[in-house]
């Protein structure tokens, strides 16, 4: 007995050894909704996490057993790793990016250019070059900090409004839509393997203004030469929006990119059908390589009072769940 579980902890990376473990006799047993989505000829699925929810016994558990993939919920947001001019933190990052590794999970880099979680000194830019420089900086940092170990990268988040205009933000002010062009490339020339996406919400119906903006926008981008390999939906819904996804994607995937992705789902009191729904857009579309969900507990939700996630706040499996593992 005692030489068993020895011979075990010996087997366990010495990185994975810096994370709570679970005992055996407390874990529960739960199906792997990832090694059901690559038997299915996806990529990944895959949750959020950061240093607070790996330190998380439960949550562990259940991420270890169920997820292939993990985005770091807010660590890798500009307000976090570049607090400060030139002034990066990466231990934050590095706690996500070595549990991933240790634990043989693929890695989502969440997100490089994006309005919000921004800190004023970035707001406060007026000239062009200045912020080009900025901006390159930045991601040839973090990107380059990690080669190799995270496999797509949220390059730009969020820059349409909901009819499909550019968004108000410091970028497009006082660059124009170039900075999608400099922020791909930089994202390019610093790791030529990731996988570049732009990521958005709100592309959750094919008749959205913001899906046409996206598909027409990165069509034009793609022929430039701008390296976007994939489109990101985030996909943060209400109950009854399910039904509407699986077109939805379609239309993404219908733009000159390689790839597609659900990357953040949650649902409004996550009914199992359009979890279902939702999981199956992205079965069916040969483009789409993998689903996210936006948290694993309930109570760990920014979305709080909705119960939008596949497990409860004790940390039980939903029927939603239930249903994924039955249909998966
Ligand atoms: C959210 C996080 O989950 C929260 O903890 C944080 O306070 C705000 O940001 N779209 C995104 C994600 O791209 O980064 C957001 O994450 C949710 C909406």
């Amino acid at each position: 007995m005692y030489s068993t579980s020895l011979l075990s902890l010996l087997a366990v990376p010495l990185t994975a050894l810096a994370f709570p473990t679970t005992s055996l006799s407390t874990r529960q047993e739960l199906e792997s909704l990832h090694d059901k989505y690559v038997a299915a000829g996806k990529q990944y699925f895959g949750t959020i996490a950061d240093e607070a929810l790996l330190a998380d016994e439960q949550n562990v558990g259940i991420i270890q057993q169920v997820f292939g993939q993990l985005t770091a919920e807010n660590s890798m947001k500009w307000e976090s790793i570049q607090p400060t001019l030139g002034g990066f933190n990466f231990a934050q990052p590095d706690v996500l990016v070595d549990f991933a590794t240790a634990n043989n999970m693929l890695i989502r880099g969440h997100t490089l250019i994006w309005h919000s979680q921004l800190p004023q000194y970035v707001s406060d830019i007026t000239d062009a070059a200045e912020l080009t420089e900025v901006i390159e900086t930045h991601i040839s940092e973090i990107m380059g900090r990690y080669v190799g170990k995270i496999f797509q990268w949220d390059v730009v988040n969020e820059i349409f409004n909901e009819d499909g205009s550019f968004r108000d933000s410091v970028f497009f002010n006082v660059l124009g839509e170039d900075f999608v062009r400099i922020a791909f490339e930089a994202a390019k020339a610093a790791d030529p393997d990731a996988k570049l996406y732009i990521n958005d919400f709100n592309l959750d119906s094919a008749d959205n203004a913001k899906v046409q903006a996206m598909v027409t926008n990165v069509n034009k981008w793609v022929a430039e030469g701008v390296p976007i390999d994939g489109i990101g939906s985030q996909a943060h819904i209400a109950a009854g929006q399910g039904s509407a996804i699986p077109d939805a994607i379609k239309a993404l995937a219908a733009a000159d990119v390689a790839e597609v992705a659900i990357t953040e789902l949650d649902i409004a009191d996550a009914p199992a059908e359009d979890y279902q729904q939702s999981v199956d857009a992205c079965t069916q579309e040969p483009k789409c390589v993998g689903v996210t969900v936006w948290g694993v507990r309930d109570n760990d939700s920014w979305r709080p009072g909705t119960n939008p996630l596949l497990f409860d706040a004790t940390g039980q499996p939903k029927e939603a769940y239930n249903t994924l593992v039955s249909n998966l």
